[in-house]
């Protein structure tokens, strides 16, 4: 570690408070969980407490922390070279690999991979290209929808309050309501695309309902609108398929993906027809261009993280319907109202608003990591690594239940 200017064990000592001096902060009230090591399930802290990762930093951590296969895979690469230049210019391995094998597990039609450097991105490139190939300027998404946070994504998202604090915003984007099929009129021969994703997931887990997805589709194809599915957090397993697309029965126009993609590594990708794909290409060239998107090392992540899914038949996929039934039957409380789930993407509602900040705290102090929601101020996050065991769901509940009971006597 450099510190030319404190000494370790001042350093250490004041790891908190330099933290909070120095770390740029998104709330008031950081979690501050002094991060030393994670391995499997498990994230440990500076003083060797274990927590159990429910939460795969948001979907991220789909095989756990430090797979090793992933491991072997970023060494294997930085053996061979690092960054040289990306965007389709330089041929790099890793990156025609994966683009290949993912348009093959894919086998729909969206053959071709433009690689970026996490979902945010993905969402810009699918919103330029929407325009771009279709000449229109209006792009529709859902209430309740969150797709990333830079000045375009964060136009898609609908909660007012939040947004008008950094208008103006970018013109021409409308929102529709999510499940709502006479909504659907909203989506025009004016529409350039829908952006919406697999599954709501920030509005608290909700799966799409009958063929809700396949109308969306239909519309589009009726009206020339490009249908832009956001599997950031649906895809690589989360939902018990592949992708969630896979499950519902359609094909979008555009598939986004990061998150879980790079097996703890920043990436993403807009995943399109190569066809659609090259509109970029020309008027203008270079319609969208990125330093870092597809860096290597992260894309060869990602290839690791995609063969060990499609492993013995997508076994560990496969597994996903069956642990999210046990949580099911285990986690079962008087404040518990419901659960809400898509494989292993689930929301937690209680029976109280108040009941939500002392459960996800305690479980937190229990040992377990679980989350907040953007948009829903009842239910709490489970959205643990596919790999997890039995034995670590029971012992994930547990502490869960145990802080149930918790928050419940905080009210007697
Ligand atoms: C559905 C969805 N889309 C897009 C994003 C943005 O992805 P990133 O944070 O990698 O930029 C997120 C992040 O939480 C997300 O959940």
């Amino acid at each position: 570690m450099a510190l030319s200017l404190v000494s370790l064990k001042e350093f250490q000592m004041n790891l908190r408070s330099l933290f909070l001096q120095h770390v740029g902060q998104t709330s008031v009230m950081p979690m501050m969980l002094e991060v030393a090591k994670a391995e499997g399930m498990y994230i440990y802290d500076q003083d060797g407490k274990a927590f159990l990762d429910l939460n795969s930093g948001i979907s991220v951590s789909s095989l756990g922390h430090r797979h090793p296969k992933v491991v072997d895979a970023i060494t294997d690469q930085l053996g061979k070279h690092m960054h040289t230049m990306v965007y389709g210019e330089h041929i790099h391995t890793p990156q025609v690999l994966y683009a290949s094998t993912l348009a093959k597990a894919l086998d729909n039609g969206l053959d071709a991979v433009y690689y970026v450097n996490c979902g945010t991105e993905a969402v810009e490139v699918a919103m330029k290209l929407a325009r771009r190939a279709t000449g229109r300027r209006q792009i529709l998404s859902c209430k309740n929808a969150y797709h990333g946070s830079t000045m375009g994504a964060e136009a898609l998202r609908s909660d007012y309050e939040f947004t008008r604090t950094f208008f103006p915003s970018i013109p021409d984007v409308d929102h529709i309501t999510f499940n709502d099929e006479s909504d659907l009129e909203n989506i025009t021969h004016k529409t350039a695309c829908i952006i919406l994703e697999g599954v709501q997931a920030e509005a608290g887990i909700r799966s799409p309902k009958d063929d809700y997805l396949i109308k969306v589709r239909q519309r589009c194809d009726e009206v020339g609108a490009l249908m832009i599915l956001d599997e950031i957090q649906t895809g690589f397993g989360r939902t018990g398929h592949l992708f969630a697309h896979k499950k519902y029965g359609f094909v979008p126009d555009v598939l986004l993906i990061a998150k879980g993609m790079g097996g703890g590594m920043p990436i993403g990708g807009v995943v399109a027809s190569k066809n659609l794909l090259d509109t970029f290409t020309k008027k203008p060239a270079l319609g969208h261009i990125t330093t870092f998107g597809g860096h290597p090392v992260c894309v060869a992540a990602a290839m690791a993280t995609l063969d060990v899914l499609l492993a013995d038949d997508q076994s560990l996929v496969q597994s996903v319907l069956e642990k999210e039934k046990l949580i099911h039957e285990l986690l079962v409380h008087e404040i518990i109202q419901e659960i809400r789930s898509d494989g292993l993407m689930m929301a937690v509602e209680l029976t109280k608003r108040k009941y939500l900040k002392h459960v996800v705290e305690k479980t937190i102090s229990n040992g377990a990591l679980i989350d907040f929601f953007l948009f829903d101020d009842r239910s709490f996050r489970l959205a643990p690594p596919l790999i997890i065991t039995e034995q670590q769901i029971r012992e994930g509940v547990d502490k869960i239940l145990s802080a149930c009971d918790y928050a419940k006597a905080q009210y007697r």
